[in-house]
């Protein structure tokens, strides 16, 4: 089907649920969908500057992404009007609200993260949208808090598109900068790194998100045709630091391998997980025991 055609169902569709409510863009008197077509604007902009992008796809999410957080729509509607793959990209722009508020940001951005960069963009799309003069009773906390998230969102999702992470990052700053919020740095710290033969795996935290990731880039010396992006790979986001350690181990045989570096506020935290794989029935002692007792407990 033609972009503009899709186009065209999706805004009706959206355009009806959200009139029902009567909803307006916040702090003015625009109708939302407004809203929603700034947001596809966007996404058909960064089309035309991306590669191996699926417009018509992106459009539709674009367009539908708050039908579910903000009018009557259920998730059988829009498998049936617009596919389950809308369907379900909708769903992870929505916030969870059986969650504590603290969380939900993150928690739909893990779940973003698992489907396409088309997902990753339309967050990031509405976040440039959104970043506009704030409505006149939010405070400074609220502002600041506002920054914040957009902040997250992008070190979060920059990966997905890189028109829309500098079109976005450049919001952040000049928000920033509007009202008077300090910018800080990215807040990225590794936690562990272990390294085999040509590669190394490595456990960080950005943020309040916890990842890891995989590079064996140094291989592509010896297999020169192997292209980078296909020797390395991130893992799903995670909301602590035990969810991401139990996936790391159940997917590498991270204590066979030699250790690199232990964030020492993390120590404490990695010693019961080596010490439950030392415990394990038919575990020999090898060499990497030697190392990992020395990163961990200091011993010679
Ligand atoms: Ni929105």
């Amino acid at each position: 089907m033609q972009i503009q055609t899709l186009y065209q169902e999706a805004i009706r569709f959206a355009a009806a649920k959200h009139l029902v409510q009567d909803q307006k863009i916040p702090g003015t008197d625009l109708p939302y969908v407004v809203h929603l077509s700034n947001v596809a604007m966007e996404i058909l902009l960064a089309g035309e500057h991306s590669e191996k992008f699926d417009l018509g796809f992106a459009v539709q999410v674009a367009l539908l992404h708050d039908t579910l957080e903000d009018t009557d729509t259920t998730p059988e509607e829009l498998v049936k009007w617009f596919g389950y793959e809308v369907a379900e990209a909708v769903a992870a722009l929505s916030k969870n609200p059986k969650l504590p508020k603290a969380e939900q940001m993150v928690d739909s951005l893990a779940r973003i993260r698992k489907l396409r960069p088309e997902v990753w963009a339309v967050k990031m799309a509405d976040r440039i949208t959104n970043l506009q003069p704030p409505p006149p009773h939010w405070n400074q906390a609220k502002i600041t808090n506002y920054s914040e998230e957009a902040f997250l969102i992008h070190a979060a999702l920059r990966q997905g598109n890189d028109y829309l992470a500098y079109r976005l990052e450049g919001k952040v700053l000049e928000y920033a900068k509007m009202y008077d919020i300090p910018m800080r740095k990215e807040d990225r710290t590794l936690l562990l790194q272990v390294g085999g033969e040509g590669g190394s795996i490595q456990l960080v935290k950005i943020e309040d998100y916890f990842l890891y990731s995989t590079d064996e880039t140094t291989l592509s010396e010896f297999v020169p045709e192997l292209k980078p992006e296909e020797l390395t790979s991130k893992s799903d986001v995670f909301t602590s630091f035990d969810k991401a350690m139990v996936s790391l181990l159940n997917r590498y045989p991270v204590f066979e391998l030699y250790p690199v570096a232990v964030h020492p506020d993390f120590r404490e935290k990695v010693i019961p997980y080596y010490q439950t794989f030392v415990l394990q029935p038919h575990h020999d002692r090898n060499w990497s025991n030697h190392e990992w007792e020395e990163m961990l407990f200091g011993k010679g």
